[in-house]
């Protein structure tokens, strides 16, 4: 049975660096823009909970949730993922045939392709291909490793093998690699290119990218664009269009295979080209990715905070390659990640550096990289020391402050990161952190409200979990302990009436679980997993899981005899008053920050007595 076999932690591990953290793991919440790890992991009970925006469930509802999957179509990720074979109705059952999403026919499509292109590589007419990736440096353990291909030079080469394998042109079609001539008839859209499989984390394969094949004799640039036409008539690279499965502002090349060294090292390391992943990752680093020839998005951002709180980029040290820097600098800023930048010199890119200096060489320029405000302030000095007046050292520091006080004033940035980035640039220009502060709040009331962004999740204030009383403890006692070992309710079920329990408290969780259990044919097939499965809202499920958490451990029989005994002296339950002073505002907290952060400079302390370390500090 697949939910016997599926591990919710290695499934969820997939996707997210999750920690122990008491009995259960812990990691940042993929549905919310979780800022500090607020997703909890329990091996034990199979589910997975997120104690700020209150998703959770069982590994079926986080498939479904995360790859936005139907329940078919998690049932068989997972029985595909654990080897579970499933009865197979659908091959007798043409209704069913046709029943298969959309989204699993594209996979189906790229996956027949990607071997169909992997087969023309190491087919006598791939030739040039495999000698031009062996003359790049690839050794064929890495072009195995990376499912690389080659689409021959023929308008119809997929069209025919399609045809002979029956797949049909319409899903081909639909991911973009085959496209229809006026008169209709289908083309191959790729020809003679070196291909390169795009896969998600989950090893779908979603997209290709194809590099075009330098003629023999021609030098490579002859290629691009014409003399009035900037666009390349025939591009170097040829990707698949965006489609229902493939999004590039969201996908990372190389991900699927980088994941667990990012993980491990906590570290992602960015590079600008497919090559650039492939030649890394036989050089050993491994935890190496691209975008897809895009600049890097918020979407990017988010899916790598999940596995690792340091960015290193790498990029060319051209003029473009600056651009990029800097509106990933911008981009970055605000998310509580360490963000490094190393550019190769002599001209080269990584995968050339790789190739000619090895793996030690580049692990060497890695560690060499410099932190990304240091990195800005010593290019902009740079300018300075050409030009050298007092002015354009002024420039400098606006410029600086500019970029700062975009994070700062963005209403995304956590309150000690904003300190943190207010007293670097303190630092840097010389100029005390108060006026910084000022200086920005001033920028920000100039800014046009446009650039602010709406407040997230997490900005907003904790609802306040905790109302401590008694009586809340003694209606989750009796609610968790069935939740724990749902067997007890035998023993209790005369006793247990939702009417017990307060409509402002657990009532409509009573209400849900006692039905729940009258309707359980048996109760030791009933699990908790199975019950959070089955709730409709969140506030149910969290209530579901804080109970269970609070009750479980001990006597559960006793435990639900106390408790019961405390609610029947109190008869309707009914709500409490919040207790004083609860209700006065929060200090604000970037005030508190800028004033301890004072105080520290006043006594000479580091940054570490301000809290977790986030920007990393010189080397
Ligand atoms: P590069 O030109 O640096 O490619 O473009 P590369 O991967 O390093 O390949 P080599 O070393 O020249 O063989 C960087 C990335 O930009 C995208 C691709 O994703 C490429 O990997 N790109 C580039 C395009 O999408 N289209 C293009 O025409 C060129
Ligand atoms: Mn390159």
């Amino acid at each position: 049975m697949v939910r016997h076999a599926a591990r919710i932690e290695e499934i969820i591990g997939d996707h997210i660096a999750l920690k122990p953290a008491g009995k259960e793991l812990l990691g940042l919440c993929p549905f919310h823009d979780d800022r500090r790890p607020s997703m909890y992991v329990s091996p034990r009970k199979q589910i997975y909970y997120c104690f700020v925006c209150a998703a959770g469930g069982d590994v079926f509802r986080f498939v479904e949730n995360y790859h936005k999957m139907s329940a078919g179509e998690a049932l068989r990720f997972l029985a595909q993922r654990y080897g579970v074979k499933l009865p197979d109705y659908r091959a007798n059952d043409p209704a069913r045939q046709q029943e298969a999403s959309l989204r699993e026919k594209m996979l189906a499509a790229n996956s027949w392709a990607a071997e169909y292109f992997r087969a023309n590589l190491v087919a006598p007419g791939g030739r040039p291909a495999m000698d031009y990736l062996r003359s790049r440096g690839l050794r064929d353990e890495t072009i195995e490793n990376f499912q690389l291909g080659f689409a021959p030079d023929n308008w119809t080469g997929m069209v025919q093998a399609a045809a002979r394998c029956g797949i049909a042109d319409e899903s081909l079609l639909a991911v973009g690699l085959l496209k229809r001539r006026t008169d209709g008839s289908p083309f191959d859209v790729f020809r003679n290119r070196v291909i390169f499989p795009i896969l998600d984390p989950s090893d779908h394969i979603i997209g290709f990218g194809g590099r075009i094949l330098p003629a023999p004799s021609l030098p490579e640039e002859s290629a691009s664009s014409t003399a009035n036409d900037p666009r390349p008539v025939n591009p170097k690279y040829l990707n698949s269009p965006e489609t229902a499965i493939f999004s590039k502002r969201e996908t990372l090349y190389g991900l699927h295979r980088a994941r667990r060294e990012i993980i491990r090292t906590g570290t992602a390391v960015i590079v600008e080209g497919y090559m650039d992943v492939i030649a890394c990752h036989q050089s050993g680093a491994t935890h190496v990715l691209a975008t897809l020839g895009t600049a890097l998005t918020e979407r990017h951002v988010v899916l790598l905070r999940r596995f690792c709180n340091r960015l290193v980029l790498v990029f060319d040290n051209d003029e473009a390659g600056i651009r990029a820097v800097d509106r990933a600098i911008e981009l970055l800023l605000p998310y509580p990640i360490d963000v490094c930048i190393t550019h190769i010199s002599e001209g080269k890119d990584p995968c050339d550096f790789c190739i000619a200096r090895g793996g030690a060489a580049f692990a060497g320029l890695l560690a060499g990289a410099q932190d990304a405000l240091e990195y800005k302030w010593e290019q902009l000095v740079g300018v300075l020391k050409a030009g050298g007046s007092l002015t354009r050292k002024q420039d400098a520091s606006l410029a600086m402050l500019r970029l700062v006080a975009a994070a700062v004033l963005n209403e995304r940035t956590d309150p000690i990161r904003r300190g943190l980035l207010e007293q670097n640039l303190a630092q840097r220009i010389g100029m005390p952190l108060e006026e910084v502060h000022r200086t920005i709040i001033r920028l920000g009331r100039t800014a046009p409200p446009s650039d602010r962004q709406a407040p997230t999740v997490d900005s907003l204030s904790e609802p306040s979990r905790r109302c401590d009383s008694g009586l809340l403890r003694a209606e989750q006692w009796i609610l968790g302990s069935l939740l724990t070992d749902f067997s007890l309710y035998r023993q209790f079920s005369q006793d247990i009436d939702w009417k017990l329990f307060s409509p402002d408290r657990l009532a409509p969780l009573a209400a849900v679980l006692l039905a729940y259990l009258d309707g359980a044919a048996d109760l030791t097939k009933c699990s908790l997993a199975d019950f959070l499965a089955n709730l409709q809202t969140p506030a149910l499920v969290r209530a579901a899981v804080e109970a269970q958490t609070e009750a479980e451990g001990g006597n559960l029989k006793e435990k639900i005899a106390d408790a019961l005994a405390l609610l029947k002296k109190v008869p309707g339950g009914g709500s409490e008053e919040p207790p004083p002073g609860e209700t006065t505002d929060p200090p604000d907290p970037l005030a508190d920050l800028l004033r301890r952060a004072q105080e520290a400079h006043r006594l000479g302390m580091n940054q570490r007595v301000l809290g977790p370390r986030i920007l990393p500090e010189k080397r």
